[in-house]
């Protein structure tokens, strides 16, 4: 069966976006923000707010965390020419390193053409841990829990979780684990599973499981140790998944190799997984959330066999490539910094995020998209090259150069690039110096 391009079966609205993206990269900074203001991802306020350089109120910052004394502006940018599920996104990154934009962006382009992302989530659950560190009687402890587990879920849904039920979540399970002690001894783990619905839930588990202490004590005459939420969220798994249709065979073998490496050594799967999170972090930080779980979440799924490995697999069927990402990206899309922070809401207004699933398949995605940029760089032409062009950008305004002189320190550091392979500020700072004596010279001659 002869499947459709993603731009054919996309509706006009989409289309559209698409072809605003259309030489975005190589615009001034502000018909990018009027292009995203046609596409819709962006209102004439939030331009004014960007152009003025995104300022937020000190008093906000209190909120959020303690001793504040003010903010640390990071750069924020666009990810283009994403289609996942069928709907067009402009998706907003906020990142430190050169390149992870234009890499993203430049996969997503090739797979508008050529290939096709789709994601879904497993389960809706997020889980929280009662921990019994010495349990005397193991087998009475989970017996008790057990029978009691019916009352224990509906006092919990209607003393802590009652917001949540009203939204369809709230406590669905509660389960015993066994752990042995190195002493010998039985620990006692009752896991608390919820549907936090579009929240992130860190805050309503926690709540949840300190509220079921002084209970689950009672009912056992068990002592509980401690109560938190677990960041292995193995009950609510995001999966995206891309096809590339009729991809070059020679290419397609090289990145399954490179994802294979990925698969079997752990010393490359945390930097394939780092190259994952590329796509992700940014997200996370632009949207406001909490990309420390997420990131031990993602660790700690990776490494659940016993063997840390990659969150991502490359593989051929027919004649075309495909390539998985499966790990739990449990956020929020309401409370705390989310619905506060301009630019959060302003990020996911821009995506047009609808629930914290949609965000979290987005999330996959784009993180699967730079694991594609990656291997398809590193298994053909290498990192440097994509990554060092950029690069040479930073390195030419690092060594001093001034507006006049950039282009030329470029246009040398990419001479030396292309014939050494290498680069460094070492290297920027010799051009611009011999650039400056250069001039200086001429200036005496005449
Ligand atoms: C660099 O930020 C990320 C990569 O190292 C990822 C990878 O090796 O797959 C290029």
């Amino acid at each position: 069966m002869e499947t459709k391009l993603e731009g054919e079966s996309l509706s006009p609205k989409n289309r559209e976006i698409l072809e605003l993206f259309n030489g975005f990269s190589k615009l001034e900074r502000f018909d990018r923000l009027k292009r995203l203001v046609q596409m819709g991802a962006l209102t004439l306020d939030d331009v004014a707010f960007l152009e003025e350089g995104s300022p937020v109120e000190l008093d906000l910052a209190e909120k959020f965390i303690e001793n504040v004394i003010g903010y640390f502006p990071m750069s924020m940018g666009v990810a283009t020419n994403f289609v996942i599920d069928g709907k067009a996104y402009a998706i907003p990154m906020v990142v430190e390193e050169t390149s992870i934009i234009a890499a993203a962006s430049k996969s997503a382009k090739w797979l508008r053409e050529k290939g096709k992302i789709t994601t879904e989530i497993f389960g809706t659950n997020i889980v929280g841990q009662i921990q019994l560190g010495r349990v005397r009687d193991f087998l009475a402890f989970k017996s008790k829990v057990q029978q009691a587990k019916e009352k224990l879920i509906e006092s919990c849904n209607n003393e802590v979780a009652k917001g949540l039920v009203k939204r369809g979540g709230g406590v669905n399970d509660i389960e015993v684990r066994h752990i042995k002690r190195p002493d010998g001894g039985d620990m006692g783990v009752v896991h608390v599973l919820a549907d936090p619905c579009d929240a992130m839930g860190a805050n309503i588990m926690n709540q949840l499981c300190e509220y079921m202490k002084p209970r689950i004590e009672a009912l056992t005459g068990e002592q509980v140790t401690m109560c938190i939420l677990s960041n292995l969220v193995d009950s609510k798994v995001t999966r995206a998944k891309i096809v590339v249709r009729d991809i070059d065979q020679e290419l397609a073998e090289k990145i399954v190799e490179g994802s294979l490496f990925a698969q079997l050594d752990p010393y490359r799967a945390a930097t394939n997984n780092k190259g994952v999170l590329n796509g992700i972090d940014p997200i996370l930080i632009a949207t406001g959330n909490d990309w420390r779980a997420v990131e031990a979440g993602i660790h700690a799924y990776a490494a659940r066999g016993g063997q840390y490995r990659s969150i991502t697999r490359w593989y051929r069927e027919q004649n075309n490539l495909v390539g998985v990402f499966e790990a739990p990206i449990v956020l929020g899309v309401v409370g705390g910094v989310t619905t506060l922070h301009p630019i959060a809401k302003m990020s996911l207004r821009m995506m047009g995020i609808e629930s914290a699933s949609e965000l979290s398949r987005v999330c996959a995605a784009v993180g699967l998209a730079t694991n594609l940029a990656a291997i398809k760089a590193l298994t053909t032409v290498g990192i440097i090259e994509g990554h060092m062009k950029l690069h040479i950008q930073n390195l030419t305004i690092g060594a001093g150069a001034k507006e006049k002189e950039i282009p030329m320190v470029q246009k040398k550091l990419e001479e030396i690039l292309m014939l050494t392979k290498r680069i460094s500020l070492h290297n920027a700072v010799e051009v611009l110096r011999e650039l400056r004596s250069k001039n200086e010279s001429l200036t005496h001659s005449n």
